[in-house]
């Protein structure tokens, strides 16, 4: 393994805001999130293939009554919002290392208010992957409260219609939906926060979609 990526692993293994195999959190923390981590009773957001978790640390300095996980299989990624976190001393965040594929073993039953997915991969050949197909939206509802909003930001516009069309499917509802986020209302909306990702596709002329949306 590269230096640098061990590196990186050996210190999300002594960070505490980093919860992954191997440490007890891992595998007692569902439904006590707030209970045994974040030691309040705020509203919980994810942040879904968050990578280095740009949004949860911009949320989480700016909505200190609000707490906020970011989620993705990548401990090199996660490890930057992590070191950030500690760095600003953020005890409203949180990084979860795991596939999303598991989630359920980590929220119980309406333990989660808001969910994020930032420029997922869209997949484009394998729909059973993508993060807002209908089987991945079915997993979220079981840990989202009832009237929870769901959030997706993407350059893709196959996968921005792709979940219109798979919401609108299920009887969700579509609360907001722009082709050009920096052109909306909801510009400002996130703090002037920019993914690696959104980063990357915005210097090649990539326009940001975004959905606000409910499961109900
Ligand atoms: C295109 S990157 C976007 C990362 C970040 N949101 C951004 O905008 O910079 C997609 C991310 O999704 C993560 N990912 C893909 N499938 C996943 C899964 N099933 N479970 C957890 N993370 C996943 C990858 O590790 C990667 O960090």
């Amino acid at each position: 393994m590269a230096k640098k990526k061990l590196f990186r692993f050996q210190q999300n293994a002594q960070a505490f805001n980093v919860i992954e195999q191997g440490k007890e959190l891992y595998t007692t923390i569902k439904g006590r999130w707030n209970e045994v981590y974040f030691k309040n009773n705020f509203p919980i957001t994810l942040e879904l293939a968050c990578g280095q978790g740009e949004l949860t640390i911009a949320f989480a300095k700016n909505i200190p009554q609000r707490n906020f996980i970011g989620v993705d299989i990548k401990g090199a990624r996660i490890w930057k919002g992590s070191q950030e976190a500690l760095a600003a001393s953020l005890g409203n965040a949180a990084f979860l290392r795991t596939s999303i594929r598991y989630m359920e073993e980590f929220f119980a039953e309406g333990e989660v208010d808001e969910i994020y997915l930032v420029f997922p991969d869209p997949q484009p050949k394998q729909a059973q992957y993508r993060l807002t197909n209908e089987r991945f939206l079915r997993l979220y509802q079981k840990f989202l409260k009832p009237s929870g909003l769901l959030h997706l930001k993407t350059d893709n516009a196959p996968l921005y219609h792709y979940t219109l069309d798979t919401v609108q499917k299920l009887g969700g509802k579509i609360l907001f939906q722009t082709t050009s986020f920096y052109e909306s209302e909801m510009k400002d909306a996130h703090f002037g926060a920019r993914t690696f990702y959104e980063n990357h596709f915005i210097q090649k002329g990539e326009v940001v979609h975004y959905l606000r949306f409910r499961l109900d």
